[in-house]
């Protein structure tokens, strides 16, 4: 009865409890206060601050030209799948061959796959919250049940102790994501090792998450599936978007044992039947970035953080400096205590746009998320106009 609308058509009851984006709507208020010539701080992105460096660019460019505009394998191009190998066990530890990775499209294609393949209609999967919103869509999409896991708790009281707390029998899966959007928490070795163990203890499969790999400015980043009996029982899903400014791409892959790769191989071949031919060339040669620049990056980042973090402090919005990502997430209940409010008193007197917390679950509740991938200028006056309206 609820799937469906004015014209009485009616939707697959699976897409019931399947949201969407909030974030667009916030986007939406933004353009518009911009159309109508107002200056707007933009914290309420997840955009790198630099564009897709020339040498990845001018590899598709090159594919292009070079007729590289077939079908490629949909699993993906070999030599991008042995250079995804050799990135893998490089950098996170993890050893597969060139059949234990897909690329897919973005991050998102890989996520979506993995909780279609893993999820039987009402099945629970453990997520840490706060959240990246899009998962709790992905899991309902799948049919199956978000039990939220508020990850300060976890942190506070164990994280074993509160996985076990919340895991029901129906739980199939771990969603583990770190570094972590919207707070930038990053999870320990010993934090990651304790969810593995619990996932082997009750034999769930975990569905990594690494989008932001690349940025983590204090402690290491642990990849779940490089920890030993994880490489069975992980499906970890890694983006381009981040780290080498290719959001728009639509670039990313993932990284399975069997079962898993041939039901990731069928969701792929069936949706997309792979990621664009000239943009995998692209992926070929962003995968050539040496880390030093990579490096650089992250220094970039760290500015801004501290900038930002710093600023949010003076004025009274309590913040520790985020060990990963590009969010801060202060407490903001001295704006608003409902966070959407608070979102929404902060655009309109001070012209900036940030994310409610809640948007990212009841554990976000009381916090605005500030995203720094900014030119610095863009923090400084942003934290002017704080100063303004708290200070
Ligand atoms: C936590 C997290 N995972 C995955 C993604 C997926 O990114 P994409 O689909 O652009 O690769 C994002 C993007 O914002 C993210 O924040």
């Amino acid at each position: 009865m609820k799937a469906t609308n004015q014209t009485g058509i009616r939707l697959a009851g699976r897409m019931d409890e399947v949201g969407f984006s909030d974030i667009v709507q916030i986007r939406n208020k933004v353009m518009a206060m911009r159309a109508e010539g107002h200056q707007v701080y933009s914290l309420h992105g997840g955009e790198p601050f630099f564009e897709t460096p020339d040498d990845i660019k001018f590899a598709a460019v090159r594919a292009l030209v070079e007729n590289q505009t077939h079908y490629a394998p949909s699993s993906g191009l070999q030599p991008l799948r042995e250079a995804l190998v050799r990135k893998l066990a490089a950098k996170n530890g993890i050893h597969v061959t060139a059949d234990e990775v897909i690329a897919t499209v973005g991050g998102s294609q890989g996520l979506y796959a993995a909780f279609q393949i893993v999820l039987d209609p009402g099945d629970d999967a453990l997520v840490f919250s706060p959240y990246w919103t899009p998962i709790g869509d992905l899991v309902t999409g799948a049919q199956g049940r978000p039990l939220l896991v508020p990850t300060i708790t976890a942190r506070r009281n164990g994280i074993r102790n509160t996985l076990e707390q919340f895991a029901t029998p129906k739980t199939r899966a771990i969603y583990y994501n770190t570094p972590q959007n919207p707070s930038g928490l990053v999870f320990t070795r010993a934090e990651a090792i304790e969810v593995a163990s619990f996932a082997i203890e009750r034999d769930l499969i975990v569905i990594a998450d690494e989008a932001y790999e690349d940025l983590v400015y204090e402690g290491d980043h642990v990849s779940i599936a490089s920890l030993p009996g994880m490489a069975d029982r992980t499906i970890t899903c890694f983006t381009f978007s981040k780290t080498y400014a290719m959001t728009g791409w639509r670039a990313g892959y993932a990284v399975a044992r069997e079962p898993f790769m041939t039901a990731l191989r069928k969701m792929v071949l069936y949706s997309t039947n792979g990621v664009t031919t000239p943009v995998q060339f692209a992926m070929i040669q962003a995968l050539k970035t040496p880390e030093s620049k990579i490096a650089a990056l992250r220094e970039e980042y760290r500015v801004r953080r501290d900038l930002l973090v710093k600023g949010l402090n003076e004025v009274g919005l309590v913040c520790d400096p985020p060990a990963g990502a590009f969010y801060a997430f202060p407490n903001v209940e001295k704006i608003h205590k409902n966070s959407r409010t608070a979102a929404q008193i902060l655009l309109e007197k001070a012209h900036i746009a940030t994310i409610p917390g809640s948007v990212f679950g009841a554990q976000g509740e009381g916090h605005l998320r500030f995203g720094y991938a900014v030119p610095p200028k863009e923090i400084e006056d942003c934290v002017a106009s704080l100063r303004k309206f708290l200070g």
